[in-house]
């Protein structure tokens, strides 16, 4: 707000309201490359997507086209969805080295039941998903992961809708969707575009929940449109309950003992240093400015502190001290529920990371102090060996258990576009998610 009249105090007035905008653009540009949230939605795929209508025409045979019945329109989602639910922690008073012997003597199913259609349940239709609905849920709630493939419905947005509501999966917002950072592929669908942008195809895409300290999605749902066009793309999962069990028990009580942070953005703030003895006020001004306008938007419990990885002048953002290993909200048994093998800034320089420097995230102990490399090392060991890469075709759609089951995605090159959509318990109170898309909206217009 300035007032009338000319002089040197408007000047300095609009100088540091410049500062201030170019700051926050910054740091939201920034935190976006830190999500790895996806670009404004591709039209033009989309309404090739559209045009192909809700089953490939030449994928099935005149008798299937006469056995699906007429399919009315949904209605749309748009403004409907409520909140990701909060985060539901229950880590107190684990017993690591007791729980992982418990692991190994009951032993762990496979995650993942793979259901490939074959044309008799293609000519069922959604009649196939409400026939095994039980069974599909059943082993999607104890194991963790059910994979559809080969299905003919879920090739549009649409049909991928159709297959999670007669699944009875409750859809709610991403966990930072009010960030304005995630774009949909279809908002009447309730279904996010996944990170296909160009800019991070080179990027890999560590083990994740999805998940920050005070929201995480219940159940996910994936599905590929169409694969990468020329190699690559694989999305990936890991099971945390297998994770917790093979980690080393001395680096897992280390990190669950210790606690640990993730610092998701820093805003290198050198230029302040050429303030002379304005610096001070001038860092003390960037902090209150990015912790009051940015981080509510996240909705994260951030904490703005400067020098965390021994930079006097770089700003992070970090999100509050939280523990690694965390009991899932059903079964009560602990699982690795940690988003270091994504985050980890020692892991990140090792691999192909497109994220510019200010974008990078790093994750410490609970006190801010580094997490020994040789820690880190084995988490990616053990990490790796439990990745499940799934080389998903046009309509193959994956739910994931999200407390329970890590994902992340190979680097691609040619054009990629898997998306997914998020659900809540279905059964709990709910939150009406706020408006956050004309934000979304005008921030995806500016990362390409
Ligand atoms: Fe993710």
């Amino acid at each position: 707000e300035s007032g009338k009249g000319g002089g040197a105090g408007d000047n300095h007035r609009s100088n540091m309201q410049g500062i201030l905008r170019s700051g926050v653009a910054m740091a939201i540009m920034v935190t976006a490359e830190a999500f790895m949230s996806s670009p404004a939605m591709r039209v033009q795929n989309l309404r090739r997507l559209r045009s192909s209508g809700p089953v490939k025409r030449s994928s099935i045979s005149p008798r299937m086209t006469l056995a699906l019945p007429r399919m009315e329109p949904l209605p749309p989602l748009d403004g409907q969805l409520p909140d990701c639910p909060v985060t539901i922690w229950n880590t107190e008073n684990i017993d690591v080295a007791a729980e992982q012997q418990r692991y190994k003597q009951e032993g762990i199913p496979e995650s993942l039941l793979e259901i490939v259609a074959d044309s008799e349940m293609n000519a069922q239709g959604l009649a196939y998903f409400e026939n095994n609905k039980e069974m599909i849920m059943k082993h999607l709630k104890e194991n963790g992961a059910v994979i559809f493939k080969n299905f003919d419905l879920s090739k549009t947005p649409e049909g991928f809708r159709r297959v999670w509501e007669t699944l009875d999966m409750a859809p709610c917002l991403d966990p930072i969707h009010n960030s304005g950072l995630r774009s949909f592929l279809s908002s009447r669908d309730g279904v996010y575009e996944e990170v296909n942008k160009q800019s991070l195809a080179k990027h890999y895409i560590g083990l994740h929940n999805e998940s920050t300290f005070k929201k995480t999605a219940t159940f996910g749902a994936f599905v590929c449109f169409s694969p990468a066009s020329e190699s690559g793309g694989e999305f990936f999962i890991a099971d945390g309950a297998k994770i917790f069990r093979d980690l080393r028990t001395d680096v897992l009580e280390s990190l669950y003992k210790r606690g640990v942070r993730i610092s998701v953005s820093n805003l290198d703030l050198d230029f302040l240093g050429a303030l002379g003895p304005l610096k001070e006020p001038a860092m003390n001004f960037f902090k209150g400015l990015i912790g009051s306008t940015v981080a509510p938007k996240f909705d994260m419990d951030l904490d703005m502190i400067y020098g965390a990885d021994g930079k006097p002048q770089r700003l992070q953002a970090i999100e509050h001290r939280q523990s690694p290993i965390n009991r899932h909200p059903e079964t009560g048994k602990p699982v690795w529920f940690c988003n270091i093998h994504n985050h980890a800034r020692y892991l990140r320089n090792k691999r192909p990371c497109s994220v510019p420097e200010v974008g990078m995230t790093d994750v410490y102990y609970g006190d801010l102090s580094q997490i020994p490399h040789e820690y880190v090392d084995h988490i990616n060991e053990i990490s790796e060996k439990h990745i499940q890469n799934l080389a998903m075709q046009s309509g193959d759609v994956l739910l994931i258990d999200n407390y329970r089951m890590l994902h992340g995605r190979q680097t691609f090159q040619g054009d990629r576009l898997h998306a997914v959509s998020w659900f809540r318990k279905g059964d709990e109170a709910v939150t009406q998610g706020k408006p956050g898309n004309l934000l979304n909206s005008a921030v995806n217009s500016l990362i390409k």
